[in-house]
């Protein structure tokens, strides 16, 4: 009984913990490598390539345009040159979990 309550709530905390849901800072550094090629090394921006400055923007707001690059609601009229340079590196990243990484390190840079 004792045993089969300790492994219950093993697999609780494992599921249950966060981490599966919290981001990563550390994570999102290493996402941002590619990021910084347009929007500088600490996200200060990139005139020559067009790359505006992110560092410091609040986490929601990224993930909401990561979001929309990725979905085409951004950056995918023909006319909006700076979007369609933008929306394929936000197909880089594959899941929720690196968007949030990376989010969550843009936001980190600001302070
Ligand atoms: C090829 C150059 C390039 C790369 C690489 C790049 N971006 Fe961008 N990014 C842009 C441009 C250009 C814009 C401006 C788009 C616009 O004006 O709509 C932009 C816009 C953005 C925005 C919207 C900013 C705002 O104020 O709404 C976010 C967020 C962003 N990029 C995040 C990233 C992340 C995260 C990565 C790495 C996965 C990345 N970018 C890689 C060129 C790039």
């Amino acid at each position: 009984m004792k045993l089969k309550l300790a492994l219950a709530s093993t697999i609780f905390l494992t599921i249950f913990s966060g981490n599966v849901l919290a981001q990563d800072i550390d994570a999102g550094r290493l996402l941002f490598g590619v990021c910084s090629a347009c929007h500088g090394p600490n996200g200060e921006g990139l005139q020559a390539l067009n790359g505006p400055r992110i560092a410091g923007q609040q986490a929601w707001y990224t993930i909401r345009q990561l979001q929309n690059f990725k979905s085409g609601a951004r950056g995918s009229d023909s006319r909006d040159i700076y979007g369609q340079q933008m929306a394929p590196m936000a197909q880089i990243l594959t899941t929720d979990q690196a968007i949030k990484d990376v989010a969550a390190y843009i936001e980190s840079l600001g302070s």
